[in-house]
């Protein structure tokens, strides 16, 4: 079967249809979804699959080797039992206990950026999707550099931040860390401000209001006054395509040149429950 693939917005997000990912995906299927997710900036969506557990673990093991919860008890009480490769997004609860992390990237960020490694992609399927609401939107940070102007392409290009798991601050995950001996303040990484992907061979704004704390090099109001544009800038609404989720969605992002903010509006609609799967990063960014 021949695949479609549409747009879903002018620059970022293409719908891929006719591929079935519960069916064995093989090489050559493979690099053609690839190449759509890099030709859409890193964004696909594939509605209608139906997927196991097991199915979704071994499509996302082709992008490659996947993040598991380890030891980590902070990470593992939200993975699906049994499955350590699969995060649980979920405000539902069974008997008291959260049946997934609640509030996941209730922020805009990126997945992982506070590691050495950040991770490549993540590949997030609806299960329990609320009648309205619960949407997340994604910006593309191609665009967000090649809609600065030249002038300011110059000035921010060679410099480095900090990014912070930290910064991300408010909500509970990250708050959950700090009383575990597992100090989040520890986790932070440098990154170059601009980036080359390694796929697509384009220049990305690597930032992301969530995790990137401050700029190497300059005093914290300089930093800040930069940031506060750089972060405004990446995730105008002329660069954002917001995903309306159903039930079946599978959507992928690469978390090296796209951002993403989960909306937390639906609590009063109805109940969210997402199964994630996260590729790890094998290089650092440059
Ligand atoms: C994530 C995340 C978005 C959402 O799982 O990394 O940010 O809409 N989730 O649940
Ligand atoms: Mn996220």
């Amino acid at each position: 079967m021949s695949l479609v693939i549409q747009s879903v917005s002018p620059h970022i997000g293409a719908e891929v249809i006719g591929a079935d990912l519960a069916q064995p995906v093989g090489d050559n299927l493979f690099r053609q979804l690839h190449q759509a997710w890099v030709d859409a900036d890193g964004l696909l969506v594939i509605r209608d699959q139906r997927l196991t557990p097991e199915q979704q673990i071994s499509f996302s093991r082709q992008f490659g080797e996947l993040a598991s919860a380890g030891d980590n008890p902070v990470i593992q009480k939200y993975t699906l039992p049994g499955y350590p490769e699969i995060f649980r997004v979920s405000n539902k609860k069974q008997d008291g206990e959260p049946l997934g992390r609640e509030d996941a990237g209730t922020y805009w960020h990126s997945d992982g950026t506070w590691q050495t490694f950040p991770s490549k992609a993540s590949l997030l399927y609806g299960i329990e999707i609320p009648r309205v609401g619960g949407n997340t939107m994604f910006a593309d940070l191609y665009q967000a550099w090649e809609t600065l102007t030249p002038t300011m392409q110059h000035m921010v290009e060679g410099l480095k931040a900090v990014h912070a798991m930290a910064n991300a601050g408010g909500t509970s995950f990250e708050r959950e860390f700090t009383g575990k001996g597992d100090v989040v303040a520890a986790k932070t990484a440098i990154h170059p401000l601009v980036i080359t992907h390694p796929d697509s061979g384009r220049k990305a704004l690597f930032v992301n209001r969530g995790y990137t704390a401050r700029i190497v090099g300059l005093s914290r109001p300089e930093s800040d006054a930069l940031l506060g544009f750089l972060f405004d800038h990446s995730t105008a609404p002329e660069l954002v395509y917001r995903h309306t989720w159903r039930s079946r969605d599978l959507v992928i992002w690469d978390n090296r040149c796209t951002a993403h903010y989960a909306i937390p509006d639906y609590k009063a609609i109805g109940d969210r429950y997402l199964h994630r799967t996260s590729v790890k990063g094998d290089r650092p960014m440059q």
